[in-house]
């Protein structure tokens, strides 16, 4: 999943060069502008609602308690506590078990880190977005990843 994004900008943005953006023009309203592409984290939204309807041994989404779409904002307790612990200690995982209905998860959130300048000011400067002070290296979100574990 970390490889959507990475290989999104490798293959991507490296193929197509400095350019990349005047090439493609990723927006999130690419299905209203001719020409344009789907941004990373929409691409990685399509693809996992699509492995959500072919499989329900496990889900996963990217999400934030900062996001620019309301969509990825936690909705549980532990996505809340799971995106707020990788938030708080850069460079680890978190894992965490959670009852939803009579079905007990294992969840886990793997962080999303601003890599380069153009996710901090996309972030930064985006009307829907919640902060305009993302700095270079800084955890913007993270993967939620959820696994049902067997009943007992
Ligand atoms: C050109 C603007 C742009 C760039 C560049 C960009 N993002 Fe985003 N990002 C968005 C938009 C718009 C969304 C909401 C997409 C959707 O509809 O799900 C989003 C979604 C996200 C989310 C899910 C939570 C939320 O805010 O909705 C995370 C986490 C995230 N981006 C991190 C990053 C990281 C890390 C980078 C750099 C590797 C990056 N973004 C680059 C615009 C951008």
């Amino acid at each position: 999943m970390n490889s959507d994004q990475a290989n999104y900008t490798k293959l991507i943005v490296q193929l197509l060069g400095p350019n990349w953006a005047d090439a493609i023009k990723p927006n999130e309203h690419w299905e209203d502008m001719e020409g344009s592409a789907p941004l990373p984290a929409q691409m990685f939204r399509y693809v996992a609602e699509g492995v959500a309807e072919v499989t329900d041994t496990f889900t996963y989404s990217l999400q934030s308690l900062w996001p620019v779409n309301k969509q990825n904002a936690p909705k549980t307790d532990v996505e809340k506590e799971g995106l707020q612990f990788i938030a708080d200690n850069p460079g680890q995982n978190f894992y965490g078990e959670e009852t939803l209905g009579d079905t007990t998860y294992f969840t886990a959130v793997y962080p999303d880190v601003a890599v380069s300048p153009a996710c901090t000011s996309c972030h930064n400067d985006h009307k829907d977005s919640p902060r305009s002070d993302f700095e270079i290296g800084e955890v913007m979100g993270g993967v939620v990843i959820r696994l049902p574990l067997p009943k007992t």
